[in-house]
């Protein structure tokens, strides 16, 4: 049934509404959309950070090149291959490989890895590994990349150029080439950045349906305290008028509102969400809007250093009988575990627009 499309003022509305009983409308709307939209079934990905070397210096990631903290870590293709693996045996039908911004990844090494995994198994491919070279992009779909994710972070062009200093590409940019490039496209924001208005935010949510994206996460931002922004007094940025709360109840506004407006998109329940709130989190988040799960499939032993904020939580499928309470969780909401890849229904409704035009 198609719903008439929700502009900035309702938007706006939504995200300054604190009342309980009101906000269950908003909880039921957007569950409704998800279930016409892109049905009960969750799907899982297989999360593998294979790397936490990064060159840049992002006002809020645990991973910033100064960071002298973590043990910097990159894992071979035998090690990424067996977290595939692990990723395949528990049923998962995409992985994610994920990064921080490695100036000295070898373009042909991912190629090769990329093209090891399309031959090897039947999983979808997603690569989240930052501001890269439009030819970099194409190489790696070439050798058999699906999707890539891309967060834009915040859609207001002075705060992101505050926050990532040094970007060489604009990300706007990069998400258009991946889209001509064939990519399932992926982008998102972090909520309750410092300096980050509530305009703002309703700015990313109409950004969202702009760039017709294939897939959005979205979470709250989570201070890090080796990072500048964990640095600096909460009480100075949260207090300031119209600055955007990092709160669990932010996030569930803006994922039901991104299912409104992007309703045949995959919408992840993501980890900072969920550290947030461990043990309702993702069920909550899977309630109002989304249907993806992103298990951590990555060797614990790195894990621990892939710190973008601290004490992320995660899907352990590692410990035995992890999956199988995960299984039962959705099948108490009433969902299943997704078969099959997962492909964003909202790729293909893009294609078919794209001929019509012609
Ligand atoms: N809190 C929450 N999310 C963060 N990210 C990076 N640092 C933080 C933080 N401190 C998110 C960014 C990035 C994704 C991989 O992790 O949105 O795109």
């Amino acid at each position: 049934m198609p719903t008439p499309p929700i502009g900035r003022e309702h938007i706006l509305a939504w995200l300054h509404e604190e009342n309980p009983e009101r906000l269950e409308a908003l909880w039921r709307l957007a569950d409704q959309r998800r279930r016409e939209c892109v049905g009960d079934e969750v799907h899982l990905r297989g999360l593998i950070e294979f790397s936490n070397v990064c060159g840049r210096q992002c006002a809020y990631c645990g991973l910033r090149q100064p960071n002298t903290k973590l043990r910097r870590y990159r894992m071979t293709a035998d090690d990424v291959m067996a977290s595939v693996r692990e990723a395949e045996r528990n049923g998962f039908g995409a992985v994610v490989l994920q990064s921080g911004e490695d100036p000295e990844l070898d373009p042909s090494w991912l190629a090769g890895l990329v093209r090891r995994i399309r031959r090897e198994t039947k999983l979808a491919i997603t690569l989240s590994v930052g501001e890269r070279a439009p030819e970099e992009l194409r190489l790696w779909r070439e050798a058999g990349a699906d999707r890539y994710l891309l967060r834009f972070e915040t859609s207001n062009p002075k705060l992101f150029a505050s926050i990532h200093p040094g970007s060489v590409f604009s990300r706007l940019d990069l998400l258009r080439e991946l889209g001509r490039l064939g990519y399932e496209v992926g982008s998102g924001v972090m909520i309750g950045i410092p300096g980050q208005s509530v305009d703002d935010l309703a700015g990313d949510i109409l950004l969202f349906e702009t760039l017709n994206l294939d897939m959005i996460g979205v979470g709250p931002f989570i201070p890090h305290p080796d990072t500048p922004f964990g640095r600096l007094d909460p009480k100075r940025w949260l207090d300031r008028p119209g600055q955007t709360p990092n709160s669990e109840l932010m996030t569930y506004k803006v994922l039901a509102l991104t299912r409104l407006v992007c309703p045949y998109a995959n919408i992840p329940s993501t980890t900072a969400l969920a550290t947030l709130n461990p043990s309702q989190g993702h069920r909550l988040a899977l309630s109002r809007g989304a249907n993806v799960v992103m298990p951590n499939v990555t060797p614990a032993r790195f894990r621990e250093q892939y710190a973008i904020y601290p004490d992320k939580a995660c899907i352990d499928v590692g410990a035995d009988g992890a999956l199988t309470d995960l299984a039962s969780h959705l099948a108490a909401i009433g969902r299943t575990a997704g078969k099959g890849r997962g492909d964003s229904p909202n790729k293909g409704r893009r294609a078919t627009d794209w001929t019509k035009r012609r």
